[in-house]
């Protein structure tokens, strides 16, 4: 048996793995505090709720997956320095522009990490701490992330612990880091600190981190992206997008990619290749919202959406109730354009609401073919892929087939997957294989692509280009 944890945003996850076929013979979970910053003792805590009562008994490795990006920042003997300002934490705004001022702007970043800098990438946090906390930022000897201070925690509680690991898939998404070269690069850290700080030993994507006293063999672990398209076993081809409580567009591919305009980051995988990412702020609660403005809840706006004609009569949502990430606007709110008083029903605007919302991560899904990756076939996952309504309309949007794969801890699965490979010590993962429950194909008389246009427009006269 092997185990793949979770440690998302809202939780953690434990799932145990039959190691030649990925089943899941059991599984474990407990919840995290709200709010974006949190003390990492509280993910331990989780940790271990969720492993009580020999969850792990008879399990041979364990890896961790985990939410990208928070800074955990450690002193001279390891201890936390004050509570991880998590990716979702925007108090680190100005100084991710001051960052791309200094460095000579947001293309730079993108030539040297891959990357546009956002507020969600660890280096801007690190800024935030020396420009607000000059104390804690003194006592900064190491900075690591969420997974790779979980992980260390597990060997940490017997004999086990050497030195903090990390993989590239993680490691890509701090922002001083380029998985292009695979290498740190220490003036980014020096930029953010003012000096250079201790970082986690990057492990190759199946090399062993530790041993637990037990003799549990535990793995690297990665991000949650990178961890996802591990357990989806992504081939060339497939694009995943994820309605998750925020949204995010992502493929696997050899080579690094480089996006001019920098809405494509361009991250490191869990399995020795690349994943480029589009990551938003708007998906699966952009539904909650309409349908708590409807009066109704998710069921009754996929019925009301499902009952409109395609392109809402005209009315076009903007879906930026949180400020959005891709395209950077950050202080934006949603916009409505179009209402006339004839379109104006509860059926239309549910429908706006649901191709809003898509239209944001096709636009993603373009920008991924844009760079050159090929996009035969979409996977829809995350709690918005239930919705009959998204799935009724995504193939239009698209363009390609939707598959939905079966609702799954797809992360957990994917660090279970890694476990399962550390501890084969073969060139590659094992061969899971993962349900498909349908597969939608775009329609022939097709009007996606007004939808879009509509989308476009509107996004240019509010936002401008
Ligand atoms: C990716 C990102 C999110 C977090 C959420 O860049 O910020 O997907 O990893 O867990």
């Amino acid at each position: 048996l092997v185990a793949g944890v979770d440690s998302s945003t809202q939780s953690t996850k434990v799932v145990v793995c039959d190691a030649a076929t990925g089943e899941i013979v059991r599984s474990g979970r407990a919840p995290h505090p709200d709010g974006t910053a949190v003390h990492p003792d509280r993910w331990w805590e989780a940790y271990t709720t969720a492993t009580a009562d020999g969850l792990l008994e008879d399990v041979s490795a364990i890896a961790v997956g985990g939410q990208q990006h928070g800074m955990c920042a450690l002193d001279e003997s390891g201890e936390v320095i004050r509570e991880a300002l998590l990716w979702n934490d925007t108090r680190s705004a100005q100084a991710a522009r001051d960052l791309t001022d200094e460095l000579g702007g947001p293309q730079e970043w993108v030539r040297r990490t891959g990357m546009a800098l956002v507020p969600s990438f660890t280096v801007t946090k690190v800024r935030w701490l020396a420009d607000h906390e000059p104390e804690n930022a003194a006592r900064v000897h190491d900075v690591v992330l969420p997974h790779d201070w979980l992980t260390a925690q597990i060997l940490k509680q017997g004999n086990g612990f050497e030195r903090y690991t990390t993989d590239r898939g993680d490691a890509s998404g701090t922002g001083y880091f380029s998985s292009t070269s695979d290498s740190y690069l220490p003036d980014l850290q020096e930029l953010a600190l003012g000096r250079v700080f201790g970082v986690p030993h990057v492990l190759g994507p199946h090399e062993v981190a530790g041993r637990t006293d037990g003799g549990m063999v535990v793995g690297p672990g990665t991000g949650d992206n990178a961890g996802a398209a591990l357990g989806l076993g992504l081939r060339p081809g497939d694009v995943v997008v994820s309605l998750g409580t925020s949204g995010a567009v992502f493929a696997d591919a050899d080579q690094p990619v480089a996006d001019p305009n920098g809405l494509i980051a361009s991250f490191a995988s869990a399995s020795g290749g690349h994943l480029p990412l589009m990551a938003t702020l708007n998906a699966a609660r952009v539904l909650t919202a309409a349908a708590q403005l409807l009066g109704t809840d998710l069921d009754g706006l996929d019925r009301l959406a499902l009952a409109a004609e395609p392109g809402a009569g005209g009315l076009t949502l903007l879906p930026y109730l949180d400020g959005e990430r891709s395209p950077s606007l950050p202080d934006a709110t949603g916009t409505l354009g179009g209402l006339t008083r004839s379109n104006a029903t509860p059926e239309n605007l549910a429908r706006a609401a649901v191709e809003g919302m898509l239209a944001n991560l096709v636009s993603g899904v373009s920008d991924v073919r844009r760079l050159g990756l090929p996009v035969e076939r979409v996977l829809l996952i995350g709690g918005a892929s239930a919705s009959r309504a998204v799935r009724a309309i995504a193939p239009s949007l698209f363009g390609v087939p939707v598959a939905i794969p079966a609702p799954g801890e797809y992360v957990g699965l994917g660090a279970a997957r890694q476990a399962a490979w550390v501890l084969s010590g073969d060139d590659a993962p094992p061969a899971w294989t993962v349900t498909v429950e349908e597969t939608l194909d775009p329609p022939s008389d097709d009007d996606g692509g007004s939808v879009l246009e509509r989308y476009a427009t509107l996004l240019e006269t509010v936002h401008g280009s």
